[in-house]
């Protein structure tokens, strides 16, 4: 492993390249990122390197938008293969008859969607941002794209909003169990339980602090408990007992595992650098209808 890691090391080098990673990532590949992050601190970190190529240790939609945002780089995904059943969820047809049935409605499109159904949106959000997004739309009429449970967060957040939504889910979150929440509180009765917004309402309602994945990590650290029970993808983990080493913390379930996360190895790392494959590019014609989606939401501050 140690000698993988030096591998890649120095082909980045050669290629002028930088490792970014999700951090849903498996350990081995986190530990050896150029940068690690949620998804909208990768996307605003590949509108910024100089470097000529990225690598990009996540799933399909993540390395699209750094192509977008920076279409004179190389954007490589290790594992071409990696994608995200809630973005393939909802098609650009789908969403077009959406539009048809709202006319009126501002359509907010999580980043977990293809190029092509954000090339139809008005403006792009992550779990990063999403009030923030959608505090900004003037519209009081929001349709929310493709996550049922990130928009009905929003829903509860902003009663006086009139906020619509298509029934997409992230497999991975949309599975814990409000029991299971429950189940681990009695377990360990001095945690706090953090959550992710693509957890489904029920489980929210039992949550201690709501945030995406980078938020995680700053609670923890402010927070005076020292245990926590984490409702998110458990690639999380890693950076939590890093930065907080003191404290404890404990999945709340143990299928909280993301299968297409996991496909990024070290070896397929290794392997794409070699031979400059897995090439990700977005048509032209569409990524100039999707990009500005994608800015308008980076001109937002966190
Ligand atoms: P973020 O917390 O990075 O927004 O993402 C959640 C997710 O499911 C990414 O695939
Ligand atoms: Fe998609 Fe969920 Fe996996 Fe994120 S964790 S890539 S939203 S399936």
């Amino acid at each position: 492993t140690e000698t993988k890691k030096q591998r890649i090391r120095e082909i980045l080098k050669e290629r002028d390249a930088i490792l970014m990673a999700h951090y849903y990532q498996r350990e081995e590949v986190q530990e050896i990122a150029d940068f690690a992050g949620d998804s909208l601190g990768l996307a605003t970190e590949a509108s910024k390197t100089d470097a000529k190529v990225i690598v990009f240790a996540g799933v399909h939609f993540m390395a699209e938008s750094a192509y977008m945002l920076s279409p004179q780089k190389t954007v490589l995904l290790p594992a071409m293969q990696a994608g995200c059943p809630m973005a393939d969820m909802i098609t650009p047809a789908k969403l077009l008859a959406l539009k048809d049935e709202y006319p009126d409605y501002t359509v907010v499109c999580y980043v977990n969607s293809s190029a092509e159904v954000k090339a139809v949106a008005d403006i792009c959000c992550t779990s990063g941002n999403l009030l923030k997004v959608v505090e900004s739309i003037e519209n009081n009429k929001i349709l929310m794209v493709p996550d049922k449970n990130l928009a009905k967060f929003a829903a509860r957040h902003f009663p006086e909003k009139d906020i619509k939504w298509y029934d997409g889910f992230c497999p991975t979150h949309h599975r814990v169990s409000a029991e299971e929440i429950q189940d681990a509180r009695e377990q360990h009765p001095q945690a706090e339980v953090i959550a992710h917004p693509e957890c489904p309402p029920e489980v929210l309602k039992l949550a201690d602090h709501i945030c995406s994945t980078s938020g995680m990590s700053p609670y923890a650290q402010q927070s005076s408990a020292a245990e926590f029970i984490i409702a998110t993808e458990a690639g999380i983990l890693y950076q939590l007992r890093k930065n907080n080493p003191e404290k404890s913390f404990y999945i709340a379930s143990k299928r909280l595992v993301c299968p297409n996360m996991k496909m990024t190895t070290l070896d397929n790392i290794i392997k794409c650098l070699e031979h400059m494959t897995n090439v990700v590019t977005v048509p032209e014609e569409v990524r100039q209808k999707a990009v500005g989606a994608v800015e308008k939401m980076i001109a937002i501050p966190r």
